[in-house]
This record gives structure tokens, sequence and C-alpha cells, in this order.
């Protein structure tokens, strides 16, 4: 490509929008009822270890590949390897998992805006929370709704990729990321004042193994990789963005720090609510949208609070698929050579038409034989597959590329470039050749059955 690379305006400018990335309905929403779901404690640490040993590095993997060939996934691949070799497939499935992905993600998304009509309709005044709590029945159970909502979240993330993420996203982003957390901690320190806070940090942050499954642990590295916004080449894309200067270890651990504390404290300020009236913690993606309104409306200021929370909460996932949407149209850009504008507009259609059954899922408008074939509805379906399956082999692929495929001078320049950290190049290359991948496959294996890790430790 003859263009030049854009680059970010700033080192703030790189960490706000990987973090804007990064933070979304994965904190916000999907840790807190997959950790539910998975009995707390053991899940959270598993979490926690892989976010620091397997993610940290991958990130910083594929922030690598991405500066070194300022260029998308498939492309970035291709050059690197060989325009015929097969490494281009790892491209390829990155692109189509980013799509499924975004495809229901904008569901959850459209959710959120829902609850922010609702909040400012004042929807729980009168109502008793397991009246508040029906509510999310009924919206997940209404198809056109869903649908309605869907396509309106995704218009509004085409208008700012298609407008030039730069300008609009950056300048919110320094203003609204702050204001997420301070609403996040302000509401866990109120959580904390809860009669069930006691059981909740128990169950946060005792890990208790007889609670954790074999599919548990690969949902937690699933789980790790899509709070992070890993294994489909987005952090590559973005790290196509940056400039030498950069320092691309300790951005990394910056980031991911931030995406942790998110997590961490959404289930502090989740949690207590759930021990303290009675619910229970494996509601499933209803969670966050049936139990915050309760909170809400014992609080002063109901409105605002709760207008103001569901408003953010659409904010951070509109920088996630703003990534998402990047990624996807940058790709179509440098791969059919379409224009920016007709990019974004096939690509968010396409999006579109493939969240609907998503969309449509809880109503049972469209196959309505989905559940009783799987066991769950198909959002739910499709969600764990991405997290069980798709991310831990993309994870995989991508580490293997930085550790084994990718010319090795190549590699450490990139790490060593603008760095003050450059000592730890090695202990990296170790984690990334043979850490990351043997847990990575550790795992698959675990989840298939074809070994079983809990025999060889406990229980005998
Ligand atoms: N990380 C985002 C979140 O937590 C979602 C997301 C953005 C994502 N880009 C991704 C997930 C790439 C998987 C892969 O909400």
């Amino acid at each position: 490509m003859s263009r030049q690379r854009e680059h970010w305006g700033s080192r703030l400018g790189f960490i706000l929008a990987a973090a804007g990335s990064a933070i979304g309905l994965g904190s916000l929403w999907k840790f807190p009822y997959i950790t539910g779901q998975n009995g707390g404690g053991a899940f959270v640490l598993i979490y926690l270890l892989c976010m620091l040993l397997v993610c940290f590095p991958l990130f910083i993997g594929e922030l690598v590949i991405g500066r070194a060939t300022a260029k998308t996934p498939v492309a970035a691949f291709s050059i690197l390897s060989g325009k015929h070799s097969s490494w281009k497939g790892a491209g390829w499935l990155a692109i189509g998992a980013t799509l499924i992905v975004f495809s229901y993600y904008a569901v959850v998304a459209g959710w959120a805006l829902n609850y922010t009509l609702l909040s400012l309709s004042q929807f729980t005044k009168g109502r008793t929370p397991e009246e508040i709590a029906s509510v999310f029945t009924l919206l997940a159970s209404s198809g056109s709704i869903n649908v309605l909502w869907q396509a309106l979240f995704l218009l509004l993330t085409a208008g700012v990729v298609y407008g030039g993420v730069r300008e609009g996203i950056e300048r919110w982003a320094k203003i609204l990321t702050p204001a997420l957390f301070l609403i996040l901690i302000a509401l866990a320190i109120y959580s904390m004042t809860l009669p069930g806070f006691k059981e909740a940090a128990r169950f946060l942050f005792v890990p208790d193994t007889a609670r954790l499954t074999a599919h548990g642990i690969l949902e937690a590295l699933g789980l790790s990789f899509f709070t992070a916004s890993l294994g489909f080449g987005i952090i590559l894309t973005y790290g196509s963005y940056m400039r030498p200067i950069d320092d691309i270890p300790k951005t990394s651990l910056i980031v991911l720090l931030m995406t942790l504390a998110v997590a961490l404290i959404a289930g502090i300020m989740i949690f207590p609510i759930i021990f303290s009236f009675g619910f229970e913690p494996q509601a499933g993606p209803g969670l966050v949208f049936i139990t915050l309104p309760i909170l809400f409306a014992k609080l002063p200021g109901t409105l605002v609070l709760s207008t103001a929370f569901f408003l953010l909460l659409v904010f951070t996932a509109l920088t996630s698929t703003v990534s998402l949407l990047e990624n996807l149209s940058a790709s179509c850009m440098e791969l059919f050579s379409w224009p920016r504008h007709r990019s974004v507009w096939i690509v968010t259609l396409l999006v579109f038409i493939m969240g609907l059954p998503s969309s449509l899922a809880a109503s049972g408008k469209l196959f309505s034989a989905w559940p009783a074939m799987f066991g769950a509805d198909f959002f739910v379906t499709i969600s764990s597959l991405v997290d069980r399956w798709f991310l831990p082999i993309s994870g995989l692929l991508i580490s293997l590329f930085v550790g084994w495929a990718m010319p090795k001078e190549m590699r450490d320049a990139e790490f060593l470039k603008g760095t003050t950290w450059g000592r730890f190049l090695k202990p990296w290359l170790f984690l990334i050749r043979w850490l990351v991948p043997a847990m990575i496959l550790l795992l698959i294996f675990q989840a298939t059955g074809m070994i079983d890790v809990d025999a060889l430790f406990n229980r005998s």
C-alpha cells in the first residue's frame, strides 16, 4: 500500500483506544454472569492466572506482529510467512470469529440501550425486586424489540467508525472512561455496605475447587481472551497504528490491569446484591440487567444514577464494537481495496443479519427447535462456542506464530523498540513459545476429555 499508515496521536491515545476495546461488556456483563455460573472463587483465580500468564504475553505478541507489519491480520500473516502459507488461515479464522462475536455483542449492547430508556422512564418505581427482575425476561423474549435496539446500536457503531475513530472516539474516551471508573467504584463501595457483602466476598475470593469443572477452566481461559480482546487480531490491528517510540510491554500491562480492575470491581458491585436479595448467582446472561436496577431503586437519585450507568455501559460497549468494526472494515479495505465507507456499511449489514438469530433467540421465533437440540438457546450456544474453542485456538495459533514462525530478528527488534523493559525479552519468549501454547493445549485436551487433569492431582 502506498498510502501512509495512520498512527495514534499519543501514548495515552493508544492506551485509551486499546483499553476502550478491552473494557466493555466482557468485564461488566460477561465476567459476573460466567463467574456466577462457575461457582466463584476458584474460577476467578484461574481467570486471574490466565490474564497474567497467558494474555499478557499474547497481548505483546499481537502488538509485535501488528507494528512489525503495519497490516491487518490476513495480510500480516501472509507478509511474514509467504503468500501461500497456511498461516493466512489463522488470519481468516480471526476475521470469521470477529464477525460472530460482533453479531451477538450488538444484541447485548442493545439491551443496555433499552435499559437506558427504561431508566429514563423510571421503570423500577413501585415495583418489587421480583417484578424488576422479570422485566429482563420480558425483554429477552421480545424479538422485535431486540431487533430494534440491535439495529440502532449497529448504526451508532457504524457512525463512529465511518466518521473517523481517532477524532471522535479518542476524545470521548478521555472523559467517559474515567467517569465509568468513578461510577463503578462508587457503586461497589455502596454494595460493600449491603448485608450480603460477606457472603459475596467469600463467593468471589475464596477458592473452592470442588465447584470448578474442567469446562469451567477452559471457560476462564476463553473469558480472559474475550475481556482482553485477544485472539482475533484486533490488538494486532491496533498495534499496526503504533509508533516506533511506543513501549509495547509496558502499555500491554497497563491495559490488562485496567481491564482486570474493571472486571473485579464489577464483581464486587454485583454479587452483594445477589446475596442480599436472595437471587441466584447462576442467573445467566441477564444477571447485570436484573440485579443493578434493584440496587438503583434503593438508592437516592435512581433516575440519574440508573440512566448514567446504562449510558456508560452503552459507551463502553461502543468503544469495543468500534474496535471490532474497525478491524473488519480495515481488513476489507486492505483485501478487496474497497473504500472505507463501502467496507463499513457492508460489514455492518452482514453483522446485522448474522445477529438476527441471537436477537430472536429467546423469543422462539427463529430456530425454535434449537434449545431442545443444543441444550441452550442460539445466543448462549454461539457465545460459549467462541469462548471455549475459537478464542483458545486462535490464541494458540498466534502464540505459535510469534514464538516459532515469524522471523526472529524482526520479532526481537520489535519487542525492544521503545521499551525500557528489554530485560524481559527472554522471559517473554519463554512464555510465548512454551508456557502459553502448553497451557492452551492442556486446557483444550482437558475439555475434550482426552486427558483428565483432575484425576492426576486430587481425589485419590
Ligand atoms: N474485549 C471486549 C469486551 O470485553 C470485547 C471485544 C472487543 C472482543 N474486541 C474483541 C472480544 C476481540 C474478543 C475478541 O467487551
